[in-house]
């Protein structure tokens, strides 16, 4: 190609450059005005996905812990009892609602809502506890896999078992959750005394299962401040009630 000619040819693509830039320039502010807005969506889009998966995480994520509670201390087979593949009674939704454990009336079919209202619902069978559980309804615990009989093969819980309480609207224990409510009623010794392996503890505080059963039960008879550590000065738990939600 000759001098003049690419010269010529470099001078058209520029001007056509130019030309083409002046051209678009106008659409480009425009669109940057929208991207604005749509930029803004994507943030509120995005901090509602992240606050909504970080209530699912907080609900419903045992971060593993069902290596802890259900494979080590077996607290599931209390739970179920004997019938369903674990060990003894097992544990009845009146006897968790009384061990302080919550019930999400969101998660209920309705049809079951109507039972219960009906009293057709057997609170005393341990059976109805798994059936909660399964449905995901009981605050904090998750029911893990399922064995031969139907009961669990383990089972974890979340920080809404002790950072969820409910608006106890359909009965005392049973309502809508209120997430970031610390749960005062719950009986976490008599829960953890329930489980039937606590060797783990037992060893780990160098005395025996029935010994850390014993400390564990110890204030079960006191109803408001059982969890309350006694130790603690009164000044700050009073702070910390009248600052729920937490
Ligand atoms: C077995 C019951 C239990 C579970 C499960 C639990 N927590 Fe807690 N958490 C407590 C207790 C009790 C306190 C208060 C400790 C204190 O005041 O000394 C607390 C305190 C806290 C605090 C400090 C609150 C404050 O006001 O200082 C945060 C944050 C917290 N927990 C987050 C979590 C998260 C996140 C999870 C789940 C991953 C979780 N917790 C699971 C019992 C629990």
């Amino acid at each position: 190609m000759k001098k003049s000619a690419s010269a010529t040819l470099i001078v058209a693509v520029c001007m056509a450059a130019v030309w083409t830039a002046a051209f678009l320039a106008p659409h480009v502010e425009a669109r940057d005005g929208n991207d604005d807005r749509s930029f803004d969506k994507a943030i509120s889009k995005n901090a509602k996905d992240l606050f909504s998966r970080g209530r699912e995480t907080f609900r419903f994520d045992t971060f593993g812990d069902e290596h802890f509670w259900g494979d080590t201390l077996k607290l599931h087979q209390a739970i179920e009892g004997a019938r369903f593949g674990g060990v003894g009674g097992g544990i009845s939704p009146a006897t968790a609602l009384g061990l302080g454990l919550k019930v999400d009336v969101d998660a209920l079919p309705a049809t079951l809502v109507d039972a219960i209202r009906a009293g057709a619902v057997d609170l005393n069978d341990p059976a109805n506890t798994l059936a909660l559980l399964r449905l995901n309804a009981v605050l904090g615990i998750v029911p893990i896999g399922t064995n031969a009989t139907g009961g669990m093969q383990s089972m974890g819980v979340t920080c809404a078992l002790c950072h969820s309480n409910v608006d106890n609207s359909f009965a005392p224990g049973i309502g809508h959750r209120l997430d970031g409510w610390a749960n005062r009623d719950l009986n976490v010794g008599a829960i953890i005394a329930a489980a039937p392996d606590l060797s783990v503890v037992a060893a780990l505080l160098l005395v025996d299962q029935a010994t850390v059963r014993a400390v564990a039960t110890r204030n079960s008879s006191s109803t408001a401040s059982r969890f309350v550590p006694t130790a603690r000065p009164r000044r700050r738990s009073s702070r910390r009630h009248s600052a729920s939600p937490a």
